[in-house]
């Protein structure tokens, strides 16, 4: 264990003997689980496994301690294994385990859709659960085209995505992200044009908001002269995109993709399955930089990752079309649902969950110790390699130079090497994403960043 790392008596992995050692699983057992988003080849020769896990760490079946640099995979904000979440799901599974989401219900999914109305902006005032972030932005996509149809105008169709954004792997979400790797072995999919992205070098390691860019908004009044708004359903963004390794949005940015929205009534997406509760210093995206969009996505933190649920947030006007389009008392007015959407055990979580976010007051902590964390993360300006960095509220971006002709290289370098000093990261294309837990301290901020640095000098 590195000497950085508080001493942690009681792992699981000491309580589970059985656990313990490398060999916890066959060969036939790795080879039969065909990982997501994984080079399942090198995992499977190298396997990276987590036993249990509290707080800001994980412990891996072996025993080892690891600082979760990313929470979860931005899920896990409140800390691990929190026991009011635990608690609540435990109960609710022995109450109601399931409850048939169409055309019954049960108490608890207005409970968190009334709460989730309360975090949001004035406005989005109807929630309408899924299970993920990539089921939030099909649904969404969805609900913009029906919404367009319900007002007799079936041809605004087309959407607009950005280059480098992410919006989950479901073929709508491939089709308006912005991220070639993820679509090219699948093909488009939804008729989708792109904004280019936002990253500026004469922005290269800007702190928070970049300066330069809200120009780049105006590219969107290039894309209504081409296809004419008359088909265009959406734009959707991320308020500030994660995946793509941090990219803030330009200063002005977001309120001029709002205005031109607006004058061309095109629908406006933020896809705030990153952003949204407590991440960038307020409950939403949205609410730190002051654009309120038409529909809202939200996952993720949701729960705090304890269960997979997803919510769509709409403005009551969407919501309104739909209803008044309804027809008679046995129509469905929007066909679409998953069987788990709602489901009780994950409102449960969401409803412990999003009450400790509150009486905890964490999206105030973060903003309250972004300055730190921010420079902390740039102290690694200059160490080897990094050619860029980039930060807001409790996540940062660091970029690094290509090895010749492997871009995605040095960044999966750079994670197994913080993983072997017990931190974990998460690398993808040619940045690391470091986003911890908003109950982290300050002295687990330097401890993490000095292992990302130590790591930036260990690299060949
Ligand atoms: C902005 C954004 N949208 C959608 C998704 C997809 O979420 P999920 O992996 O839960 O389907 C993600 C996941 O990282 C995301 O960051």
């Amino acid at each position: 264990m590195p000497d950085n790392v508080e001493s942690h008596p009681e792992t699981q992995a000491e309580t589970q003997p059985e656990l313990q050692g490398s060999s916890v699983l066959s060969a036939e057992e790795l080879r039969a689980h065909w990982m997501p988003f994984t080079g399942n080849r090198q995992f499977k020769r190298s396997p990276r496994l987590f036993a249990s896990a509290e707080g800001v760490y994980y412990t891996t079946v072996d025993g080892r301690k690891v600082f979760d640099g990313l929470s979860g995979l931005w899920t896990c904000g409140l800390g691990h294994c929190r026991p009011e979440i635990s608690e609540a799901v435990s109960k609710q599974i022995a109450t109601l385990d399931y409850s048939p989401g169409f055309q019954y219900g049960h108490p608890l999914s207005f409970k968190l859709a009334h709460k989730v109305v309360e975090l949001t902006p004035a406005g989005l005032d109807q929630v309408f659960f899924t299970d993920s972030g990539s089921e939030t932005i099909d649904t969404a996509l969805k609900m913009a085209r029906g919404y367009w149809r319900s007002r007799g105008m079936p041809g605004k169709s087309k959407f607009i995505g950005r280059i480098k954004g992410y919006h989950g792997v479901n073929y709508g979400g491939i089709g308006v992200g912005g991220i070639g790797f993820n679509r090219k072995l699948f093909g488009q999919s939804v008729d989708a044009d792109h904004i280019p992205h936002t990253v500026l070098p004469e922005n290269d390691f800007s702190r928070g908001m970049p300066e330069k860019g809200a120009h780049l908004a105006d590219e969107l009044e290039e894309l209504v002269l081409l296809h004419d708004a008359s088909n265009i359903a959406a734009v959707v963004v991320e308020p500030m995109s994660g995946t793509s390794g941090v990219l803030p949005p330009p200063k002005g940015y977001l309120n001029r993709l709002r205005e031109i929205c607006d004058k061309h009534n095109i629908l406006l997406i933020f896809d705030e399955v990153i952003t949204g509760l407590g991440r960038m210093g307020s409950l939403t995206g949205a609410e730190e930089f002051g654009v309120t969009p038409d529909i809202m996505t939200l996952a993720k933190q949701i729960t705090n990752g304890a269960q997979p649920l997803g919510a769509v947030v709409t403005k009551t006007d969407i919501y309104d079309t739909f209803m008044d389009q309804g027809g008679p008392d046995y129509m469905v007015e929007f066909p679409h649902g998953y069987t788990y959407s709602a489901h009780p055990v994950a409102c449960a979580a969401g409803l412990a969950a999003l009450d400790v976010l509150e009486m905890e007051e964490l999206p105030q902590r973060v903003k309250s110790m972004s300055a730190y964390f921010e420079n902390a993360v740039h102290q690694l300006k200059g160490a080897p390699y990094v050619k860029d960095i980039r930060n807001y509220g409790f996540a940062a971006g660091v970029s690094l130079e290509h090895y010749p002709g492997e871009p995605l290289r040095r960044p999966f370098e750079l994670g197994l090497k913080c993983f072997d000093k017990g931190f974990y990261i998460r690398w993808g294309a040619d940045t690391v994403q470091l986003a911890p837990a908003f109950v982290v301290t300050e002295q687990q901020i330097d401890s993490f960043i000095n292992a990302v640095g130590e790591s930036l000098h260990e690299l060949p």
